[in-house]
């Protein structure tokens, strides 16, 4: 099967923003006499994501129209649907250095030279229209508002040219073999055979709702892709490396290798719900998926949402405009009684006869070196955790 029969690209074109070798070379003399942009994590990533075509149809950094749509309606300038703004904030001392029509260097926090963004726009950075939009709170302590809110009061808007994206991470935790682009998710689906492909976000450790979800979403399509986020989360988040093993130990002994695929999703988590959902489903369309799982409070944090806000917002939208399928999953629980993982449209039973842990309690059983009851999580994956949680000084804890 060829890769062009997979679900077209968000937008119809697969982008790709990495300059080839001469052009680099040209990109890397040039940059030593352009302005110097320093970028966040966050930034970083969202380099990345553009670099790869993962932001399909983004080419660069918004300009001021888009931002402004986006915000307003969650769709750009020309309508294609965009829930959350990818802008390049930058601070007085930097915007006073850039003007528009020139360029500026872009490099990662280490130092490494990234890319060359073309400065199209500079504009305010508009933050009473973003964060109520955007993350529906205006509330200072939600992660995703005070990102926002530590950033420069400017925004840069412009196509970049990029280099290398190579993250200046510690050895393990770049995922290499894993760290697939969208060009090379379709080519994959298409030397397996997948024509329908769930895509399956997450950033905790694997729970069984997780593989409940996962393998109702293979009995309709013909493979899972188990894509896990694994840029910038908050403080507190399990590490990526930590999760990873989970996805592993998981896999190997309760998947069929034949439907299953595993690969890392390089964004940042803005912990914006629906908002969100919308956009990790559009970055999974670009990968190829023609499915994507929407569960309980998809993208979430705290109590800012409602369970399945994250599911009503793809409403708002025509099948035709989003493309991907929405597959929309009931808050699910082991049932004492059924002997399984069920939920409300398939469990009579009432919540005393489900097992729930809250994260909380799951972290204090890890710590005491416990494992969670195998009705919420696999033993092994529990055993990961547990390795985790009791070594010296569990980063993230
Ligand atoms: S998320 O931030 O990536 O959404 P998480 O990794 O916990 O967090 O969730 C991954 C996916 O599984 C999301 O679609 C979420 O809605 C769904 N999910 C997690 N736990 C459950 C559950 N118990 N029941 C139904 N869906 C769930």
């Amino acid at each position: 099967m060829a890769a062009s029969s997979l679900i077209p690209p968000h937008g119809g074109t697969l982008v790709n923003r990495f300059a080839d070798a001469d052009r680099a070379r040209e990109l890397t003399s040039a940059a030593s006499g352009l302005p110097k942009i320093t970028l966040t994590t966050k930034q970083a990533c969202d380099l990345e994501m553009i670099a790869t075509g993962a932001f399909s149809p983004l080419e660069g950094f918004v300009g001021k129209a888009d931002f402004e749509s986006i915000c307003r309606e969650a769709r750009l300038a020309n309508g294609t649907v965009w829930p959350i703004p990818i802008t390049l904030a930058v601070d007085d001392a930097t915007k006073a250095s850039l003007s528009e029509g020139g360029q500026a260097a872009l490099f990662h926090g280490d130092g490494t030279l990234l890319a060359v963004i073309d400065v199209r726009e500079i504009y305010p950075h508009d933050k009473k229209l973003e964060i109520p939009n955007v993350f529906r709170t205006e509330d200072e302590a939600h992660p995703g508002v005070r990102a926002v809110l530590d950033e420069g009061p400017w925004l840069v808007g412009g196509p970049i040219h990029v280099i290398t994206v190579t993250p200046q991470v510690e050895p393990g935790e770049q995922f290499t073999e894993f760290r697939l682009p969208p060009a090379k998710t379709r080519e994959a689906f298409a030397a397996k055979g997948w024509k329908t492909i769930t895509a399956f976000q997450t950033r905790n450790p694997v729970h069984r709702a997780h593989e409940y979800l996962t393998k109702c979403a293979l009995e309709i399509c013909d493979g899972v892709l188990i894509h896990p986020l694994v840029g910038e989360t908050k403080p507190g988040d399990i590490p990526a490396d930590v999760r990873m093993a989970c996805y592993q130990v998981l896999i190997d002994n309760y998947y069929v290798a034949d439907c299953t695929m595993l690969s890392v999703m390089p964004g940042a988590m803005r912990y914006a719900g629906p908002r969100e959902a919308l956009l990790h489903a559009m970055i999974r369309k670009n990968y190829g998926c023609s499915h994507f799982i929407v569960g309980r409070d998809h993208a979430g944090v705290g109590d800012y949402y409602g369970t399945y806000d994250a599911q009503k917002i793809f409403d708002d939208f025509t099948p035709a405009e989003i493309g991907i399928t929405p597959l929309k999953f009931e808050h699910a629980a082991w049932c004492t009684v059924c002997e399984g993982m069920t939920s409300a449209k398939t469990c009579p039973h009432g919540p005393d006869e489900k097992v729930f842990l809250s994260g909380t309690k799951v972290r204090e059983l890890l710590a005491q070196g416990k494992r969670p009851p195998p009705e919420f999580s696999r033993p092994e994956v529990a055993d990961v955790l547990i390795k985790w949680a009791t070594s010296e000084q569990p980063v993230g804890a």
